[in-house]
This record gives C-alpha cells, structure tokens and sequence, in this order.
C-alpha cells in the first residue's frame, strides 16, 4: 500500500482502514457520501439536508438545471445563498447550464464550495476551470456518459474532482448506466499514473445495487439523489448507503 507521500506501508487491518475510511474522509480513495437535493422536498429543504449530514452525508450535491444544456429547470444561486446558511458542509454545484462562465460568480458568490462543469457544455473549458478557482472555488469537470474520458486528458491536472455521469442528466431516479463504470477505472489509473491529485466522483442510480461496484472502481463522492430522500428516513438512508460504500472500499484490490 502506498500512501499520500508515496511511501510504502503495510496494509491496515480491517478495522483501522473502516476506522480510517470514516475519519480521514477526504484522503483520496476514501469515500465521501453527497446527497443531492434534486430528490429531496423543497417545502423542508435545511431539515432534510440536516437529515442527510446525520446520516453521514459530508457534502451537498446541488443540481443546477437550465432547461437547455438539460431538458429540465431546477434552482440557482439563491437557493445556494440560502443553503449556505443552514449547512457547513461543502456545496457541491453541479451546472447542467449552457455558458456556465456567466453565472460562475454568482454562484461563487452565493457561497458554493465546489463548483462543476460540463465538458460538453464549455468551448474554452481550460478557461472555465481557471474562473471556477480564481473566485476561490473547487473546480470540477463532467462528463456524460456518452463522452469518452480522454477528452479531459489536458485538463486533469487543473481540477479538483472529475465526475463521472453515470445516468444521462436532466434527472433524479434513473437507472444506473454500467458501461460508465471503466471511465472511473481509467481516470484513478491515469491519476496514479501522472501523480495528480483530483478526486472522482459519480452521479446517477448510485444505491445500495450499484454504490459497492463504482467504490471497487475507485469512486471516492458518491452522489446519491432518489436513495437517500426518495422514499422512508433520509438519515437511516444514508446510512445504509455509506455502510455498504464503506464495506466497498475493503474490497478494492
Ligand atoms: C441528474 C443529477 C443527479 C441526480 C441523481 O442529472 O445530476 O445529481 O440528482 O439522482 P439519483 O441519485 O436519483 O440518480
Ligand atoms: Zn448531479
């Protein structure tokens, strides 16, 4: 095993590395449980965030539609400024939006921690990424399932975090797309390979089905909508979904 320094150590026992894999969450190759709101009932939004962190979930997952890059309308910054003030958890907005470089700041702005783009959505996507971290912002590049991983070869070394789609996005409560699970494979190759440092992140289906093959594949955010605020309590939810990602990352080879 080798760790963050590239030294090598002997593998902890089980309990150590489940006791490590809830402590030190953000390490890469650890995972880290988002659940987005884009499933949750926006008449109680700060409970059912709180219900989800309770849980275990570490970061809220924000989808921003615009019913153009996406076929469906979601919210914008204002719910994030109002997100902000009820959470310290990191907001992770995901824009699903055409010309996401005008509203970048205003999002920045409105207190979002982490902010992603579409690959497919940006003409000048080095750029992009460079406005996301000048406002003090995590960058993040996206990419559909229908776009292939190599077309962010020349950006890797820019972003915080790649995410990977594993549902086409427009969407809460679709079915999980297996044929994406290789592009998380490749990118936590590549990151080895070049000694970069992004996490990689998945969103679409991920629950208790799905969560155990993309964390062997080396998911490390896993966005979870429809599994955790979908149906019964948001906390046993999450929970359960972590529990069984946990148990996932024992299996990693
Ligand atoms: C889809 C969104 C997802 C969505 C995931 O376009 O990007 O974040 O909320 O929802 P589930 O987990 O229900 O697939
Ligand atoms: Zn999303």
């Amino acid at each position: 095993m080798t760790n963050r320094a590239g030294k090598t150590a002997s593998a902890p026992n089980l309990r150590v590395r489940i006791f490590l894999a809830i402590s030190t969450s953000r390490e890469p190759g650890l995972v880290e449980l988002a659940p987005s709101i884009l499933s949750a009932d926006f008449g109680h939004l700060a409970e059912q965030v709180q219900a989800a962190a309770n849980g275990g979930g570490t970061v809220i997952h924000v989808d921003v539609m615009d019913g153009h890059f996406v076929p469906n309308i979601t919210i914008g910054p204002p719910v994030v400024r109002s997100l902000r003030k009820v959470t310290d958890l990191p907001l992770d907005c995901h824009l699903m939006i055409e010309n996401p470089d005008q509203y970048i700041p205003d999002f920045a702005e409105a207190g979002a921690d982490w902010i992603s783009v579409h690959q497919e959505a940006c003409r000048h996507l080095n750029r992009t990424l460079h406005l996301i971290r000048s406002h003090g912002a995590q960058a993040g590049v996206v990419i559909n399932p229908a776009t292939p991983e190599q077309t962010l070869s020349e950006v890797l070394d820019i972003v915080d975090y790649v995410l990977v789609m594993s549902v086409n996005p427009g969407f809460g409560g679709q079915k999980f797309i297996p044929s994406v699970v290789h592009k998380i494979r490749r990118l936590a190759e590549w990151r080895a390979q070049r000694r970069l440092g992004y996490r990689i992140e998945v969103d679409g289906g991920i629950d208790l089905e799905t969560v155990g093959e993309v964390v062997r594949a080396g998911a490390e955010i896993l966005v979870a909508g429809n599994a955790v605020f979908g149906s019964g309590d948001p906390t046993s939810n999450a929970q359960k979904l972590l529990k069984a990602a946990t148990e996932a990352t024992l299996l990693k080879v």
